[in-house]
């Protein structure tokens, strides 16, 4: 048998994407190790669910270091240590360094709230990005999934979905159906990753999911 794919997941918040992808393992419907959780909040929801897993914790947050370098550094080593071959964001709110970009290209995916590229770049994430959704009029909004590149929101996009955006909505209520989106669709590409099923070529994705 092949080698299970290594992955870490990133995570700052409640995790539900990474809990949701948790489940689709137990399910057997995703084939990756979750070898690690790093996340820079260690009172995030994401932790807990990572212990009642009994998935390995690191709590690596910016500020406990010198400077960037010493943060990156403290990142590759202990990704490196631990033979990861795929990086999940799930909810990451901190700045993924440039090194680490360029030594896990197309290996580091992440999910917005949104569809690309509208609605995306520095600044726009979780309630946000439905409440500008919203302020703009516009009739859908959707997930992205997409490998990250060294501009925030713009690597190649993996898989798109669609939700509705209803007359009444507030940011709460779009962000809940968006949610429920993103819990049931991310861990197919995910998934692709791990099943090398999907290629990229340029700004392309490639492959079947
Ligand atoms: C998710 O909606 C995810 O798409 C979003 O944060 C939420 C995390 O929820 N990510 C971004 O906005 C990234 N720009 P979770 O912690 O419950 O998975």
């Amino acid at each position: 048998m092949e080698k299970e794919t290594n992955a870490a997941v990133f995570a700052s918040g409640g995790g539900s994407n990474f809990q949701a992808l948790i489940d689709k393992k137990d399910e057997g419907k995703l084939h990756v190790n979750f070898a690690v959780l790093i996340g820079n909040n260690s009172k995030a929801k994401a932790f807990e669910r990572a212990r009642n897993h009994s998935i390995p914790t690191l709590h690596i947050a910016p500020g406990h270091f010198e400077d960037e370098n010493e943060y990156t550094e403290k990142l590759l080593s202990e990704l490196e240590s631990r033979n990861i071959d795929l990086i999940v964001l799930a909810g990451y709110m901190k700045m993924i360094p440039r090194a680490m970009i360029q030594k896990y290209h197309n290996r580091i995916i992440n999910i917005h709230p949104a569809l690309l590229p509208s609605f995306g770049g520095v600044g726009m994430y979780g309630k946000r990005v439905h409440q500008a959704v919203l302020d703009y009029g516009a009739k859908v909004s959707g997930i992205t999934v997409h490998f990250v590149d060294e501009e925030y929101d713009r690597g190649p996009i993996i898989l798109q979905e669609t939700a509705e955006v209803l007359d009444d909505d507030t940011a709460e209520t779009l962000a809940e159906r968006v949610l429920k989106i993103e819990h049931a669709n991310y861990w197919r590409a995910v998934e692709a990753f791990a099943q090398g099923t999907i290629r990229v070529e340029g700004r392309k994705v490639i492959g079947k999911i």
